[in-house]
């Protein structure tokens, strides 16, 4: 696939259809992870996934570094900018910022746990309001023609009501939100870190099968736990589409492999998937990017193959040097294939 090099910058904002077909394969928004260099290489693994960005507070969209936060490369989309916030003008002032800057979605956080976010009250803790949130989701529709979408959680701490979480749903598709994304398990925003509420919690998916079953019209986006391509297939039988974020990240193939599955694409091995990715590596490196930057997001690439060890093994020790280029990519898969045809 052709990796553009073209910066969306303000002013140059198609309208975008929004397109249920496209919200099939979702890649979560991670903090640290899915930056522009993890999505420009997951877009290679799955043409036709919707990705999601980090999420950034609308404080920092409409203060910050608006290269370093909202930079992207054309070929990312179509991507979704995930904002945290609860304050309704400063959301609409951010949504309109990522529309201008051409994003295709921009996503509104309702599922972070962390003290953090709770002390900035947005996040999870905003599963609690949903008043105040079908505000924060009315402003950004005001403001701007691209989708307005809600992830969150079933509920926080001892939450239990269906009814309560349907109702909570409701309100902000009646504000206009146009997907809803349920990471469908409570947040316990007392006691538990944020690594531990991804796994703690148990997950209860007919919830959100639920709501779908109900709500037919509503597009419904499920999160949490998936991580096969089987898995996600199950799943696609139930709800429209599904985010995978861990997974996602720790075995990439596996977004290659389910678009694969889903649309009859050739699968195409791991090695030519990497060397496709070159000329896009080579233009980071060309403006000056440490390398390192981008083989952070690699290292998975061969998870549970013959090889992969050493393919992790090499990036990881020889990326951080000064002046680590393609090359040390070429002998992480000389190593990969050689530690492959030995267990062979
Ligand atoms: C490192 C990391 C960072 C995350 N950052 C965010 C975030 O910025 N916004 C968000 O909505 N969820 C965030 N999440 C949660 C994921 O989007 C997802 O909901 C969660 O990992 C469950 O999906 P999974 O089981 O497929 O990983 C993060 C998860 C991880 C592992």
């Amino acid at each position: 696939m052709q990796q553009t090099e073209s910066l969306v910058k303000s002013g140059d904002n198609p309208r975008r259809p929004y397109v249920l077909e496209g919200i099939r394969l979702c890649v979560a928004p991670m903090m640290d992870w899915t930056d522009r260099h993890c999505r420009a290489f997951h877009r290679l693994l799955a043409p036709g996934a919707r990705l999601y960005t980090e999420m950034v507070h609308a404080n920092a969209v409409i203060h910050g570094d608006r290269e370093r936060l909202l930079g992207f490369d054309g070929s990312e989309q179509p991507l979704a900018l995930q904002l945290g916030g609860s304050e309704p003008a400063l959301l609409a002032q951010a949504a309109r910022i990522a529309a201008d800057w051409g994003y295709d979605e921009v996503n509104l956080n309702c599922g972070c746990p962390s003290d953090r976010v709770q002390a900035g009250r947005f996040g999870a803790c905003l599963m609690r309001e949903p008043e105040l949130v079908a505000d924060c989701v009315a402003a950004m529709v005001a403001a701007v023609e691209i989708p307005i979408t809600v992830k969150c959680r079933l509920g926080v701490d001892e939450d239990n009501d269906y009814a309560v979480f349907a109702a909570f749903v409701d309100r902000q598709v009646a504000a206009g939100a146009a997907m809803v994304v349920v990471h469908a398990r409570n947040a316990w925003l007392k006691g538990l870190s944020p690594k531990e509420n991804r796994e703690i919690p148990p997950l209860r998916y007919e919830w959100a099968y639920r709501l779908k079953q109900e709500r037919p019209a509503l597009p419904v986006v499920l999160n949490g736990g998936i991580a096969t391509v089987e898995a996600a297939q199950a799943q696609l039988a139930r709800v429209d589409g599904v985010m995978l974020g861990r997974a996602a990240y720790h075995d990439p193939y596996v977004l290659h492999a389910l678009e694969a599955a889903q649309t009859g694409m050739a699968l195409r091995p791991r090695e030519e998937l990497l060397t496709a990715f070159r000329p896009y590596i080579e233009a980071q490196l060309g403006r000056g990017l440490a390398l390192k930057h981008i083989t952070r997001h690699l290292l998975g690439l061969f998870h549970g193959q013959p090889g992969g060890r050493g393919f992790r093994q090499v990036l990881s020790e020889g990326a951080h040097r000064p002046g680590a280029d393609w090359a040390l990519i070429e002998q992480a898969l000389q190593v990969t294939r050689e530690q492959a045809a030995r267990a062979a």
